[in-house]
């Protein structure tokens, strides 16, 4: 019913996977798989509720309807058995603005915010930006490769300056769903110390089976009042260039601090096209999103057996979630700054470096593989190629 096999091609927009390929890597002549949009079709169903509207010529200042939030919240009522209320939602035009103003509003300069590390950079950089002190949690690696939290490494570092947790859930690079025992145990230090749980949940809806996202607020009635829930369509139906998500604060104490923050940066209401576009996204969704992630789970099993054939070069961490490869190639014994030249030059991709995620991004590498089948195919040939000629040197 849906295609994925091919896809419009991006070179003559905007797109910033295309256009900065030059100030990053150097040169254009890489295929690019780095910013973590898709280069996937945004679906049909949205771009006909935009077309829709623009029948009506007076694009003015509107406020999110109801009926979009209640859209939402039957979305991740039904998918991830969470009960958001209506009166919980805040706009949002961006994950990364909530998270300074979640900030702002629960932390004063020099106190302490928590960041689990390697992790997607703006979970670091906004942290410093504001003034706030950078707690860093490392996350720890297992005998196959995934991560897990370091909850003593976690309780350790906590003092009582210490007020809030970010916590990135699917986890951005290492492709982790948190299990709900992980989960819990971090619901319940972040309980014992008063710490506030800042938990983007912006890529829930990208979860392979048999794993299950566990919405943070769904943990326990102390998890959700400890907590805030960043949620959206940008990444499930490849809409960030609608830039429209929510936050989610059920606590009504917590709520009214966040607003304050919130109203102080003149967070508006947004667009009217997102808005519609977004209700659509989750009242049409489902079929699509369902057809996505078994596309997805192909590009991912091809890359899997790639890594495979050249085990002693290159590592994929298991993915439980997202559309991001998390690369080991330690194997490959190359310095950083070399590691990145080697697939720029001999592989002509552009990657995401592992180091912009944190130091312990080391010899790692990030390949988005929300591509169409015809990119995927390009991908891996030009990988296997570089790779096969290197294993041969
Ligand atoms: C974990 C995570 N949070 C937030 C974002 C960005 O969200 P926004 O564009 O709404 O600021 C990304 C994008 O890659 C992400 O991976």
């Amino acid at each position: 019913m849906f295609d994925f096999s091919t896809a419009a091609p991006r070179e003559q927009t905007n797109a910033e996977k295309y256009t900065l390929r030059e100030e990053l890597f150097g040169t254009q002549d890489v295929l690019p798989a780095w910013v973590a949009d898709m280069d996937i079709n945004t679906p049909e169903f949205v771009l006909d509720a935009v077309k829709k509207r623009l029948k009506h010529p007076i694009v003015g200042y509107e406020e999110v309807s109801d009926s979009a939030f209640m859209a939402q919240i039957a979305w991740m009522q039904k998918r991830h058995g969470v009960a958001f209320e209506r009166e919980d939602m805040f706009y949002s035009h961006s994950v990364v603005a909530s998270m300074a103003v979640a900030i702002e509003a629960f932390t004063q300069k020099g106190e302490g915010v928590i960041a689990q590390t390697p992790v997607y950079p703006p979970f670091f950089h906004t942290v410093k930006k504001l003034e706030r002190r950078l707690v860093l949690n490392p996350l720890v690696q297992r005998e196959d490769g995934s991560y897990t939290f370091d909850l003593e490494d976690l309780k350790a570092k906590i003092d009582k300056d210490t007020k809030l947790l970010l916590l990135c859930s699917p986890h951005n690079p290492v492709g982790r769903v948190w299990h709900e025992e992980e989960l819990r145990a971090i619901a319940e230090v972040c309980y014992e110390n008063g710490i506030i749980v800042f938990a983007d949940e912006i890529h829930c809806d990208l979860v392979y089976k048999p794993n299950r996202h566990i919405p943070f607020a769904s943990l326990s009635d102390k998890a959700r009042d400890i907590s805030l829930t960043t949620i959206g369509v940008g990444k499930t139906f490849n809409m960030a260039g609608f830039a429209m998500s929510s936050v989610a604060v059920s606590n009504a104490s917590l709520r009214e601090q966040f607003h304050k923050a919130y109203e102080r940066v003149h967070f508006a209401q947004g667009a009217v096209l997102s808005h519609v576009a977004f209700e659509a996204a989750y009242t049409e969704g489902e079929a699509w999103l369902e057809a996505l992630l078994q596309h997805l789970q192909k590009n991912y099993t091809m890359l899997a057996e790639l890594s495979r054939s050249y085990a002693n070069l290159i590592k994929l961490t298991p993915i439980e979630g997202t559309y991001l490869a998390w690369l080991d190639c330690r194997g490959m014994a190359l310095k950083d700054r070399e590691l990145r030249e080697w697939f720029v030059k001999e592989a002509k991709l552009g990657l995401g470096a592992g180091l912009s995620f944190g130091r312990e991004g080391s010899g790692f590498m990030r390949l988005n593989f929300a591509v169409p089948s015809d990119t995927m195919v390009e991908i891996i040939k030009r990988f296997e190629d570089a790779l096969e000629r290197y294993d041969k040197n």
